[in-house]
């Protein structure tokens, strides 16, 4: 099983800086996800939270209900939160960070990106293909 976890402010995707996130909603973005993980064979869960602590336990408890993979898009907490960088790094799920638009050339405040280094590795700038691409991945591990 694959988690999807998105961070604070992505329920407000399609109606949040649309010119920087684009339209679709998290709705849409879940269901492209499940598709990704249909044509693979892979069951795909999907969770949103705006709390710092909801996500830092879905994350130490996706290992005991059979995740295999998380793809994770921390919002804000990316530039902030040594927390949610060590709940990463705590557990043995591989996770890949996602972000929707390009961070690195954004705002310099977003060129700091904390929870980046204890992913298996991240996408960023793709919008809604590049949790496609990190579904895929996942899914394609052994
Ligand atoms: C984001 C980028 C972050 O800088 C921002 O705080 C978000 C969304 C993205 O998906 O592009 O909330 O993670």
């Amino acid at each position: 099983m694959i988690l999807v976890l998105n961070g604070p402010n992505l329920n407000m995707l399609g109606r949040r800086e649309p010119e920087v996130y684009g339209r679709a909603t998290l709705a849409d973005l879940e269901a492209a996800c499940v598709d990704a993980g249909q044509e693979l064979g892979v069951d795909v869960i999907c969770r949103q939270s705006n709390h710092e602590g909801q996500l830092i336990d879905w994350l130490h408890g996706a290992a005991d209900e059979g995740t295999t993979g998380i793809v994770f898009n921390p919002g804000g907490y990316t530039h902030m939160s040594v927390a949610i960088r060590d709940a990463v790094a705590a557990i043995d799920v591989p996770v890949i960070e996602v972000h929707l638009s390009n961070v690195h050339a954004r705002e310099r405040f977003r060129q700091g990106l904390i929870t980046t280094g204890t992913a298996v590795g991240s996408i960023t700038g793709l919008g809604v293909e590049g949790y496609r691409l990190a579904v895929r991945f996942l899914g394609r591990q052994p």
